[in-house]
């Protein structure tokens, strides 16, 4: 009964993310479409636009990871049907608020809500406390659901073992699998950066009350805002190889990944570092104490490159000059690792102080962000979400549909990207709804990303028709 419980939910969060993912990229691609001047649309509208496609984007992965990691945790722990239940409602409530928000009160401060944007009220006056209270409902739902999934895990592993700091002696004497030690590591940033959440939206909401007499300090808010921001947006990546960890091997024939010393201490360090890569955020600040700049550069490299080099290290042994059963599945595991992988480069050449000068605020930073997420993370979730449908049809997706898929994604995406790193490169800005004449390839540039994105939606669209009568099968089967 409570297996069948996480059957019907999970499928449920799937449908769920597929449909707001396919009408996120939709808004994505108008205002590429919007910026090549093909069509034309209001700032405000390209604004909302991109509020939204932003923030919808980054809760609809994270949910997508949480639910993929809440449902293999099953295989180790017993989690809470009820935590996830809750987190689902508020998900849908939140995002509804959002929307209506967004696209009925015209609120358009962007997904970072940066202070003191969200006061200046260039909207109707009642969006900006409904979008503040649909940020809370999905920061106290995620919170609660988090706090839960920590919970289980702590009630069978002790402190030191759910962080597997056995595994940095001699000849440990129980092993933690790696996708509880990712998972663990993960959800400490996730809780720390929503507990975070909640303190920004309450200085938000006591400035808006206040009409006047209390303001927020505004280097405190933006290190706020970019401690919640960059650190959801990166522990969201970290759910996704969580997945890998569990399932590369086993969808691949292959013996189950064990944690070694050095797994262990590549993910502690990312625990650590992950928490102040932020700053980096911040270099063009010059109010910040120069420490931080500093430490911001350093904790770039030392959350992302451990964990990048045991992660690739782990795949490449596992692929090379060996048999393996492939599948689609373990295909966009594979291709979501490079997508990571090059996506991270771009990031930490973006995070050196000396580059950032030239590349701060172009499209080289969407180039790589766009990367790690639609060419890395969400190939991690969709790969999960194959798996799991598979497991109740136990049919493969017709093998032309899966080469197919796969194709376009690669092709549609790399295309789509590129258009974003030549921009970049060439000092366009990025968040622009139209561009001065003197950036001369913007707007082809624009139109090129467009046309790409428009082959990965097919791409999607291909995916999500294949895999929704499982899940829909699933959520109304009576079992
Ligand atoms: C093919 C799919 C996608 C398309 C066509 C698309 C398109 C865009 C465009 C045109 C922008 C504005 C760029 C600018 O600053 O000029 C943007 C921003 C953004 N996108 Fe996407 N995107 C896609 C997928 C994704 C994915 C998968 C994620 C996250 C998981 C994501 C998250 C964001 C975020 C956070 C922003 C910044 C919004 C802001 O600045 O407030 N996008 N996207």
């Amino acid at each position: 009964m409570e297996t069948s419980k996480f059957n019907k939910i999970t499928a449920l969060w799937i449908v769920v993310v597929l449909v707001l993912f396919i009408a996120s990229i939709v808004l994505g691609i108008i205002m590429r479409l919007n910026q090549s001047e093909v069509i034309s649309l209001y700032p405000t509208t390209f604004y909302t636009d991109m509020t939204v496609h932003g923030l919808t984007m980054i809760g609809i992965w994270f949910v997508a990871g949480m639910a993929a990691i809440n449902y293999i945790m099953e295989r180790y722990v017993k989690t809470s049907f009820y935590a996830n239940l809750t987190a689902l409602i508020l998900t849908v409530f939140g995002v509804v608020l959002l929307w209506v928000s967004a696209f009925v009160g015209d609120f358009h401060a962007g997904w970072t809500f940066l202070h003191p944007l969200p006061l200046k009220l260039m909207w109707e006056k009642w969006a900006t406390p409904m979008f503040l209270t649909s940020m809370a409902i999905l920061g106290i739902g995620w919170l609660i659901w988090s706090l839960s999934l920590t919970a289980s895990l702590l009630k069978k592993y002790s402190f030191s073992q759910v962080f597997a700091w056995q595994h940095l002696t001699k000849d440990p004497k129980t092993e933690t699998p790696p996708f509880v030690l990712i998972s663990m590591v993960t959800l400490v940033g996730i809780i720390t950066c929503l507990i975070v959440a909640v303190v920004l939206i309450v200085l938000l909401f006591a400035e808006y009350f206040s009409r006047g007499t209390f303001v927020n300090d505004a280097l405190l808010m933006k290190n706020l805002t970019y401690f919640f921001g960059h650190t959801i947006a990166n522990e969201m990546l970290y759910l996704g190889l969580a997945i890998i960890y569990e399932l590369f091997s086993e969808i691949s024939g292959k013996p189950k990944w064990k944690t070694t010393w050095y797994v262990a201490l590549a993910w502690n360090f990312t625990m650590v570092f992950i928490l102040t890569a932020f700053f980096h955020h911040l270099y063009m600040d010059f109010v910040q104490p120069e420490g931080f700049q500093i430490i911001g550069q350093l904790a770039s490299y030392f959350a992302s490159l451990p964990a990048a080099g045991v992660t690739v290290f782990s795949i490449i042994i596992a692929v090379y000059k060996t048999k393996i059963k492939w599948s689609l599945a373990n295909i966009l595991f594979f291709v979501g690792v490079a997508g990571w992988v090059v996506g991270g480069l771009g990031a930490v050449i973006d995070a050196t102080i000396s580059n950032n000068f030239i590349l701060h605020n172009t499209l080289w930073v969407p180039a790589h962000f766009h990367t790690y997420n639609a060419m890395g993370n969400v190939l991690f979730s969709l790969g999960f979400f194959y798996w799991f449908s598979k497991q109740f049809s136990g049919e493969e997706i017709k093998y032309k549909f899966s080469k197919l898929t796969i194709i376009l994604l690669i092709l549609g995406g790399a295309g789509f990207l590129a258009a974003f790193y030549f921009g970049g490169a060439d000092s366009i800005p990025r968040r622009y709804s139209t561009y001065p004449v003197e950036f001369t390839t913007a707007k082809t540039l624009a139109l090129i990303g467009a046309t790409f994105a428009s082959v990965y939606l097919i791409a999607i669209l291909i995916f999500f028709a294949n895999i929704s009568k499982r899940c829909l099968n699933v959520i109304f089967s009576r079992s």
